[in-house]
């Protein structure tokens, strides 16, 4: 009988691929998916001016998603990879499935694992997964007695997407009361017109990535983000100020029990509800005395964490996309490269507030010189041959290096050879990992 040709050879079928978005997340995997033998073609709607080094940038709208479909049918795209959890709350990965183009990434209705905070928190407590306690609620007046009972601190959440700025975590109950306030005044918009209250939970906060086709989670990496804008974790919340992995916070025992307890139910609890989740699930999730804790998932890379999984993953990205689209994880492996990355945000001087655009940044090529560095750009654009500041969070210097130190001095080497005056960076990632590689 004549050997019938396995799937794995099937993905030798050379192959265009479509990624949507424009941070430091998109720069990173358009890297990696530009490495791969697999690739013929590459395009990044909209990208920016670092992405424009691996791909073709094209000024797609991604909320159009029959312009999507429009430009996939006309170019002969074969795979899709979706970087932000906007388009994929919106259904973008239903529609093009629908339009028979392959598409990575969750269906919108599982995106409400991270679309709606209530969802996730119903999930937790239907298939015992840990996480705190919790009530939702529609209006404020519930929600404020709620508070009251409870006293502080306490979390006050916004219920659907909003830019990563719906979280509270209010330290006194008048803080609780205002936020409660806020948002049922319309503070974000439709996403607080419920509003999730939750047990405030302490501990290290880490972040826990797996590859998911609906059926199979297999665990991708861990890592460390930074939240606050300032050093020694000061300042306003930010969408992140750096990263690091892997974090030695999560020893294989704790990493046993996060997919056991979190990641596998939560695969299984999807499926069990008719809306299997594929792509890529991170949770985020805090180490309590009790045990590991999720208190929240998104549906995609984090971003910065993505960048240093990037340079520390091996294997092709591309057979892993199809086989979580194809539901082929099963036997799959993801193989990494022992040593540690480290990112370094570089965001504009006013940064998670208002800040200038257009100013010019020098010094890029000499700073990729340094041993290890790579650097992804999340918010530029090039005019006259010049690189120029389009964003809040503007680059991401990364680094690899033997030890999370190594990696740390290396890419704050790189940062001391970039000339942007307007820009600043926190001088600390990475400060617990090397504290503890000191002691
Ligand atoms: P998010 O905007 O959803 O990423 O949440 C912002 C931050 O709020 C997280 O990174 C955590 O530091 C914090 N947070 C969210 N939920 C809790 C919780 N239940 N207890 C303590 N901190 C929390
Ligand atoms: N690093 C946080 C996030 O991507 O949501």
């Amino acid at each position: 009988m004549r050997p019938t040709r396995s799937r794995t050879l099937n993905w030798l079928l050379l192959m265009n691929i479509l990624l949507l978005g424009s941070g430091g997340r998109e720069h990173a995997l358009a890297w990696k998916i530009a490495a791969s033998p697999l690739l013929t073609k590459l395009w990044c709607a909209p990208g920016n001016a670092g992405i424009a080094r691996e791909a073709e940038c094209i000024a797609l709208d991604i909320a159009d998603h029959a312009d999507v479909i429009d430009f996939c049918r006309r170019n002969a795209v074969d795979l899709v990879v979706v970087g932000p959890e906007t388009p994929l709350a919106a259904g973008i990965v239903d529609d093009l499935t629908s339009a028979g183009i392959k598409a990575f990434g969750p269906s919108k209705l599982a995106a409400q694992l991270e679309g709606s905070k209530g969802f996730t928190k119903d999930l937790c407590s239907e298939f015992n997964i840990p996480t705190g306690t919790y009530r939702r609620f529609g209006n404020a007046a519930d929600a404020l007695a709620y508070v009251r009972a409870q006293g502080a601190p306490i979390v006050v959440k916004a219920d659907g997407l909003a830019a990563g700025k719906g979280v509270v975590v209010a330290e006194t109950l008048p803080e609780a009361e205002d936020a409660i306030v806020m948002m049922f005044d319309g503070g974000f918009g439709s996403a607080g017109a419920e509003v999730v209250i939750e047990e405030f939970l302490s501990g290290r906060e880490i972040s826990f990535f797996a590859l998911c086709d609906g059926e199979t989670a297999i665990p991708l990496a861990t890592a460390q983000d930074h939240k606050r804008a300032l050093d020694h974790d000061q300042g306003p919340n930010t969408g992140g100020m750096g990263a690091y992995s892997p974090t030695p916070f999560v020893t294989p025992e704790i990493h046993d029990q996060i997919m056991a307890r979190i990641i596998l139910p939560t695969v299984a609890g999807m499926k069990k509800r008719g809306t299997p989740f594929r792509g890529i699930l991170y949770a985020g999730v805090m180490l309590t005395e009790q045990g590991p804790k999720l208190f929240e998932y998104n549906v995609r890379f984090g971003d910065p964490e993505c960048q240093v999984l990037m340079l520390r993953m091996m294997s092709d990205i591309v057979p892993a996309f199809l086989a979580s689209c194809d539901g082929q994880l099963k036997n799959f492996d993801v193989r990494w490269f022992p040593d540690p990355a480290l990112t370094v945000v570089m965001a504009a001087k006013g940064y998670p507030g208002d800040y200038a655009k257009g100013t010019r940044i020098e010094g890029l090529d000499d700073a990729a010189k340094i041993e290890g560095v790579e650097i992804f750009h999340a918010g530029t654009v090039t005019k006259n041959g010049a690189i120029l500041a389009n964003g809040g969070r503007v680059l991401n210097v990364c680094a690899s290096g033997k030890t999370v130190s190594e990696a740390q001095q290396r890419a704050y080497q790189a940062v001391d050879r970039i000339i942007w005056p307007e820009g600043f960076c926190r001088r600390d990632i990475a400060w617990q990992a090397v504290e503890q590689e000191r002691a």
